[in-house]
């Protein structure tokens, strides 16, 4: 059963005890912080010589990486990796810049990809709030930025985390990001705030009307190549822990080669796409969408599109982000479910530790 209405404060209050439609809000103001942390960092190792960038980190620390990819993969001087999981890919080497990136710091896929790291001799960096991955830092004398624990859990501090990446990777100058261009996406990312925030009706609330549209079908998230990849998997992901729903993403064009042959008739109302877009799509991605759009109808699949706001790929990423971000907490609230916590991963994590 869904609720009635998003519009009481009172309601939207008590259904997220956590505050997370307000950690949302705040995106911009941690990118500003982020991104000063990152570049504070005094011991970053010289970006001279460099020959790719391996990015490890797992889930809502991990997704850091993805953004920077999607934002930079076109203009980076070199590869920009993301790497999920124990191990490093086999090139990384003593001219690889790894950063491994860790809210808690404890995650033990990212702590061993770091200790891989180090045996190889990679220039490296840790980004996290503390944990192991800190205690290592300290005693292997690795830099490390320190992320801010004003947030209490690792998705919610995404601006932290890939603005912290961004510094560390524009200090190296491996990517351009100068403090200008992140105070533009902050900016953007306040108004944003505005446009989407509890206060502001149903009627003219883009998030709470997506979430109110998506119900209790499972999303498509597909998004266009380029910035918006990385805001593909980041709904997903948010669908899947504050809404507590299975969710997909995919890219296009890729998807048009193999996903859209399996909406067959069992698709129909149980699904319910959403394709992200972007300005700096390639000329041919119009028609592509138009057809797929066609092709979702004749599966009985209803779709939107959702255009990314501001003209450069960082502000695309994130304006997508926060838009899906917002949506996916409404979503969670309409169907009665407090945002925050994730009460699956914690026992499996809490079982694997044990
Ligand atoms: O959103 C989450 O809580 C998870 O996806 C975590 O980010 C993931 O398990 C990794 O933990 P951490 O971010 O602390 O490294």
């Amino acid at each position: 059963m869904q609720l009635a209405t998003l519009d009481d404060p009172a309601v939207i209050r008590a259904a997220d005890p956590g505050g997370m439609l307000g950690l949302i809000a705040g995106t911009g103001r941690q990118l500003l912080r982020g991104f000063e942390l990152g570049t504070d960092t005094g011991l970053i190792p010289s970006g001279e010589g460099i020959d790719a960038v391996v990015m490890c980190g797992m889930g809502g620390s991990g997704i850091a990486g993805d953004v920077v990819r999607s934002a930079f993969g076109g203009v980076a001087r070199v590869p920009l990796v993301v790497s999920k999981g124990y191990s490093l890919p086999g090139f990384c080497g003593r001219d690889s810049l790894v950063l491994a990136v860790s809210f808690s710091g404890n995650t033990e896929e990212t702590v061993a990809a770091y200790a891989q790291a180090i045996a190889r001799g990679c220039r490296v960096v840790t980004v996290c709030a503390g944990g192991e991955l800190a205690a290592l830092s300290e005693a292997d004398d690795t830099p490390r930025v320190s992320i801010p624990g004003d947030v209490s859990m690792p998705r919610a501090a995404l601006g932290y985390l890939s603005a912290a990446t961004m510094g560390v990777l524009s200090s190296a100058e491996v990517v351009p990001p100068e403090a200008e261009a992140i105070r533009a996406v902050a900016n953007l990312l306040d108004k944003l705030a505005a446009e989407l925030e509890p206060e502001r009706p149903e009627p003219e609330n883009k998030a709470k009307a997506l979430a109110r549209w998506i119900g209790e079908r499972t999303p498509l998230v597909w998004a266009t190549e380029g910035p918006a990849e990385a805001a593909g998997l980041r709904w997903k992901t948010q669908w899947n822990e504050n809404a507590k729903m299975a969710a997909f993403c995919s890219v296009l064009p890729e998807l048009d080669h193999n996903e859209i042959e399996g909406l067959g008739e069992a698709a129909r109302s149980r699904f319910a796409a959403v394709i992200l877009r972007h300005p700096n799509e390639h000329p041919r991605m119009a028609v592509r969408v138009d057809a797929t759009i066609d092709a979702l109808a004749r599966a009985g699949v209803e779709a939107q599109q959702v255009w990314a706001r501001g003209s450069t790929p960082l502000e695309a990423v994130f304006s997508l982000i926060m838009l899906g971000d917002f949506a996916s907490a409404y979503a969670a609230i309409l169907r009665g479910i407090d945002p925050t916590p994730v009460p699956v991963l914690t026992n499996l994590k809490e079982r694997l530790r044990s």
